[in-house]
């Protein structure tokens, strides 16, 4: 019996995409099947190159030929993807904007905001970082460029700065065009003027995400963003401690203001426990336990990673190479973790977002 391109599309049609609730074949990620004999090959397009449910995909996929069509099939799948977006993000070719938040300051946005990008950037996405600490500019030191200054070239007669790139993403920080040593003497429209030239007037190309650090708190820096460019949604950063609790949800707040509206796509959760480098595999709460989660569930939120305190993440952070960069341990996997459910809880909410407007426009 000979093996159909429909046959593979009907069994295809029975796996679903557990996030999307809907089949493959509906949701039009099967492509490019090809059938010689019994050898069945053809390409999954996922909505993220992060996708965490990669390797369970492909596993049903298989199965579900084996099963429906022939158990004498050799299959060949290729998993590939196609990051999703749902509105103009201001930013042209710029899928997705990820905010990164907290209330309170110091709770590791930076470190979360980089070992995000890098993260993405590792699963094989385009990715952009921006620094809108005005006050405290992290990026510089983070990826090692202090005193770097990017390139202004011409464009079509308008001058475009040039991203600096470093360990395949493109940065941009307001500390690029400060001086370090010298306090920022800039008032609301300065400061929101500069952000919106890191966004506007910058060459950033085609990318699937662009990071945005935050200050703390809530300011003209968040409102200047919120405003200007349609965030696809907001990674809120906390540690387990009561106090960060309540400023966290101070710091939602804010996105969730109906002037405001940007979606939450979850809540991370740094210096969730200590782990000493010589006992790897012990865990100590030292500022409790689950309040991260307790947040999420209050806010109605997914809970997007517990991020270890471990000396080596502030050390990369200060020598100028975060710690997902490094080969494969507990902390690099920690952040890619929870670079995925990111990656995730986007491709959801761009799902959502597109079949909201089907529904208005049919
Ligand atoms: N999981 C961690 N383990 C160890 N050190 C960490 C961790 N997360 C952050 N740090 C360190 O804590 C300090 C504060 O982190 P970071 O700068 O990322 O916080 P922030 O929220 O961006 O601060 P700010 O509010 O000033 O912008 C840094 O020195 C950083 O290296
Ligand atoms: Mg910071």
């Amino acid at each position: 019996m000979t093996i159909t391109k429909e046959q593979v599309l009907q069994a295809l049609g029975n796996v679903e995409e557990p996030d999307l609730k809907k089949d493959l074949v509906t949701l039009n990620m099967i492509q490019d099947i090809r059938i010689d004999g019994n050898n069945v090959s053809f390409s999954v397009v996922l909505t993220t190159p992060a996708c965490p449910l990669k390797a369970m995909i492909e596993n049903a996929c298989r199965n579900a030929i084996l099963h429906f069509v022939s158990k004498e099939a050799v299959i060949n799948i290729n998993m590939t993807s196609q990051v999703t977006t749902q509105k103009n993000t201001g930013v042209p070719g710029v899928k997705n904007i990820i905010a990164v938040a907290s209330g309170k300051g110091g709770v590791g946005k930076s470190t979360v905001a980089a070992n995000l990008a890098l993260g993405l950037a590792k699963s094989g996405a385009k990715v952009g970082l921006i620094d809108a600490d005005i006050y405290g500019p992290s990026v510089p030191i983070m990826f090692g460029l202090e005193g770097a200054r990017p390139m202004a070239s011409q464009v079509e007669g308008k001058t475009r700065i040039e991203p600096i790139e470093k360990y395949g993403i493109k940065l941009l920080s307001i500390g690029f065009f400060t001086d370090p040593n010298q306090p920022v003497p800039w008032r609301g429209p300065m400061v929101s003027t500069a952000v919106k030239q890191l966004f506007n007037d910058a060459d950033w190309g085609d990318l699937d995400y662009l990071v945005i650090d935050l200050p703390p708190g809530t300011g003209d820096i968040h409102i200047t963003v919120t405003q200007s460019f349609p965030v696809t949604g907001a990674v809120i950063v906390t540690t387990p401690q009561n106090v960060a609790l309540a400023d966290a949800k101070k710091g939602i707040g804010m996105f969730m203001m109906p002037a405001i509206n940007v979606p939450i796509l979850g809540v991370v959760e740094n210096m969730s426990y200590f782990t000493p480098a010589e006992l790897p595999e012990n865990k100590y709460y030292i500022f409790g336990k689950g309040g991260g989660h307790k947040l999420a569930e209050i806010l109605e939120v997914p809970f997007l990673g517990e991020i270890p305190l471990i000396k080596g993440i502030s050390d990369s952070g200060d020598a100028g190479k975060p710690t997902v960069l490094e080969d494969n341990g507990p902390m690099t996997a920690a952040f890619v973790e929870m670079a995925e459910r990111v990656a995730q809880q986007v491709a959801i909410s761009n799902a959502k977002a597109l079949s909201a407007e089907n529904i208005v426009n049919n």
